[in-house]
This record gives C-alpha cells, structure tokens and sequence, in this order.
C-alpha cells in the first residue's frame, strides 16, 4: 500500500508531537506544511525534511500529494479547515476541541457524511495505554456499571495567554482547552451514555494572573498576556440519561495550594483512578484492594500517546480500521461543553431534549 501523504496546518507548540509520530510511522510521509507565520512555517520544514511550505491553507489542500491533514490551529479555524479538507477529499486529524460551537460541529459531521472521508477527533487520552488498560478492566466487567465519575483539571497559573486567552479565537478557556481532554475521558470510559443534563459556572475572578514570577507553564507559540477574555474556573454537574454523573472542575488561574489532575470512576464492583496515578479499587472476599498496575507509566505518557493517536490515524486513513474518536463524539461533547457556558451565562441548568 503506498505512503499517506500528510499536510500539517498550524505548526505551533502542538504540530510539534504530530510532526514526529508521523515521521516515526513507516506508512506516512508529511509532504506538506502551511502556517501563517511563513518563518515558523520553513523552520519545521527544514527540520523535518518537508518539501512544501505554505501560509495559505487553500494551497495545501489543492497539492493532490496531500491526502489526509492535521489541523494544528487556534479553534476559531478548525471547522472551516476540516470542512474543506474533507471538501477537497482528504482525511482529517482535528485537534481538540473538534470546534468552538455546536453548529460548527454539526457542519463538519454533515461534511464527514457528504465525503465518505474519515475524521478523528484529537481526543488524545483515548489512545494513552493506561485508558486501554481501564478499557479491558470495564470490558470484562470487573468494575461493574460506572454510575459517577469526577475529575479535575486545576492549574493555579496556566493560562497560555495569546489566542488562548482570546475567546474569540479560544471559545473558551480552560474548560474548552483542557476540560475537553478530562470531561471526554470520563464519558468515553463511562460507555457514552446520552447525556441528559449540565448545571455549570464560569467565573472570571482572577485573570490570567501574568504577575506571577518564577512559575513556568505553557504558553503559545505567540504568547501575549494583555487581552484575555476568557473564564478562569469553570465547574459542573453533568447527568446522564443512564443516570450516571459526572462531576468536573477545572482552571487557568486560581487560589489552589497546587496543581492538581485527577479522573475517578466509581462503579457497582469497583473504581478506579486513572489520574494522577493509575489504581483499581477493587474489593476481593470482604476486603477492599488498592490494586496498582506494575506497567512504565501510571500517568498518560504524552510522546506514547500522541504516537498511537497518529498511527491509529494512519490505519483508519488506509481503511484498516474504526476511529476511536469519530465526529459524533466531538459533536457530543461540543454539546456538553458550550451548554456547561450556557448554564454558567443563565445561572440554571440546562436540560436537552
Ligand atoms: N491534544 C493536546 O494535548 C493539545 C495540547 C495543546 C494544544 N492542543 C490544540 O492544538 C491546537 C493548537 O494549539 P497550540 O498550543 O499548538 O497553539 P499555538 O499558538 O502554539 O500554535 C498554533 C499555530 O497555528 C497557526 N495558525 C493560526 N491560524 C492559522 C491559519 N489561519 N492558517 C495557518 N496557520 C494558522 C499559528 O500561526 C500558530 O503557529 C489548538 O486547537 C489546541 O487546543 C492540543
């Protein structure tokens, strides 16, 4: 079978990990490059040996070389790169959040339908060995129903300033940034139960609190600190048709004693948490066990990860395989995630129908 031919847009912090699991995947070849920043553009050409560099997104799509793209860039353009990357005929990898909206959503799932091209969603922790470990310990039903999950994403000052902080560009803050990879976790492992509910706040206390000194933490590739116009904490109470709930907090800046990252799920025969460190709460003739898997990462290992997320890509892109992360399931959570800022905007919960 010949080579995939893969176009990148958006080569930022991020295109970073997508660049080198495609260069580690014999049946990929990234063959081009587009970014409107045309020196950071020839930079990551250069280092990956990739022959065509753009800065508009039209060009790259219009090189029959290309056959399937990353779509690296701030959230405001996912929608229209995917739809015309699907338009043009090719697959499509989009990063997380699949958009900013639920009616952006809907076209690109309309556009998957029209292409018969595949999409995957970057829900990157899907493809993390420890989910798959979870996954055989819920598949053989050795923790029962899972009827409640709660997760945190707290960082004290993590907001990555630039288009981050700009909610036109963003779509939110970090419950759109990094409650998208919490959030889809849980409901993933859950069994993706329909969701019934969300009662949620954001608040916009602190900033970005850029006055902070001697703490790193991530920042975009054209990191600003002055304009930031998105929320700071998010929290929420999400119900399941099933009856299940899900319980998430999650932040950029906040007052917290520390970072913190944490996914539980609480079933009828046992728990497990997933973060900071993966155990499996079990209870064997009358005793509750704290089973810790003896494995080389007991937390999501990001190079492993993003190396299986692009593989499995590659294999769905060739026709060998299902997406572990299709657009239905971004379109579920661009659901969650914007009726979570409805609830916070209306100050009640908001049911669907
Ligand atoms: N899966 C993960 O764990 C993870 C982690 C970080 C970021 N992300 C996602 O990846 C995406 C990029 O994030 P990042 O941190 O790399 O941001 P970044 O700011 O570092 O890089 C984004 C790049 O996109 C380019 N760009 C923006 N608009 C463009 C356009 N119209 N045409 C061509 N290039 C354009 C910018 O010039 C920039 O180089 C976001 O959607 C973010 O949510 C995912």
């Amino acid at each position: 079978m010949s080579k995939i031919g893969i176009g990148i847009i958006g080569l930022g912090t991020i295109s970073e990990m997508h660049l080198k699991a495609y260069q580690n995947n014999p049946e990929a070849s990234i063959v081009a490059v587009c970014d409107l920043n045309e020196e950071r553009a020839r930079a990551k050409a250069e280092k990956y040996g990739v022959p065509n560099v753009y800065t508009d997104y039209r060009e790259l799509l219009s090189n029959p070389d290309v056959h399937a793209i990353s779509v690296c860039t701030w959230n405001n353009t996912h929608a229209l790169f995917s739809i015309a990357a699907l338009e043009a005929g090719k697959h499509v990898l989009v990063e997380k959040p699949l958009c900013k909206t639920v009616e952006e959503a809907l076209e690109i799932e309309a556009a998957v339908r029209r292409s018969g091209k595949q999409l995957q969603v970057g829900f990157v922790r899907r493809y993390g060995s420890n989910t798959g470990i979870v996954r055989s310990f819920l598949e053989s039903g050795e923790l029962g129903d899972i009827y409640f999950a709660k997760t945190s994403c707290i960082r004290r000052v993590g907001n990555p300033g630039g288009w981050f902080g700009d909610v036109e560009r963003s779509g939110g803050g970090p419950l759109i940034d990094v409650g998208v990879h919490v959030i889809d976790l849980c409901w993933y492992l859950m069994g993706r139960p329909k969701v019934r509910s969300v009662s949620g706040n954001a608040y916009h206390k602190l900033g970005n609190r850029a006055n902070i000194r001697n703490f790193a933490s991530y920042k975009a590739a054209d990191y600003s600190p002055d304009h930031n116009t998105v929320e700071d904490l998010a929290n929420a109470m999400i119900r399941f048709e099933n009856g299940a709930s899900l319980l998430v907090d999650v932040s950029f800046s906040l007052h917290a004693k520390e970072d913190e990252l944490t996914v539980k799920l609480y079933g009828t025969r046992g728990g497990v948490e997933v973060e900071p460190k993966l155990t499996f709460v079990l209870e064997k003739h009358d005793t509750m066990l704290n089973a810790v898997p003896q494995i080389n990462h007991l937390t999501f290992d990001f190079a492993s990860g993003f190396q299986a997320e692009i593989d499995h890509f590659i294999a769905v892109c060739q026709g060998g395989k299902e997406t572990l992360s299709p657009v239905e399931d971004g379109v579920e959570m661009m659901k969650i995630l914007c009726g979570i800022y409805e609830s916070g905007r209306q100050g009640k919960e908001i049911v669907f129908d």
